[in-house]
């Protein structure tokens, strides 16, 4: 997940994927160009709960943690 790269990179995003990928923050919240969102796959109801409480949302929002 774009989550594992960050870590695996040790990019410091201040307080990016606090719940480790467990779906309980929304600290990954991303915001994607047109072309490349639709080229993600599909959204979970799980995510789309959590994404909901996002701050921004946009139409081109997703979970860093859920998407590769
Ligand atoms: Fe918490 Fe993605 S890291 S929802």
């Amino acid at each position: 997940s774009l989550l594992e790269v960050v870590i695996r990179h040790r990019l410091n995003i201040d307080g990016f994927g606090a719940c480790e990928g467990t779906l309980a923050c929304s600290t990954c919240h991303v915001i994607f160009d047109q072309k490349v969102f639709d080229q993600l796959d599909p959204i979970s109801s799980d995510e789309m709960d959590m994404l909901d409480l996002a701050f921004g949302l946009t139409d081109m929002s997703r979970l860093g943690c859920q998407v590769c």
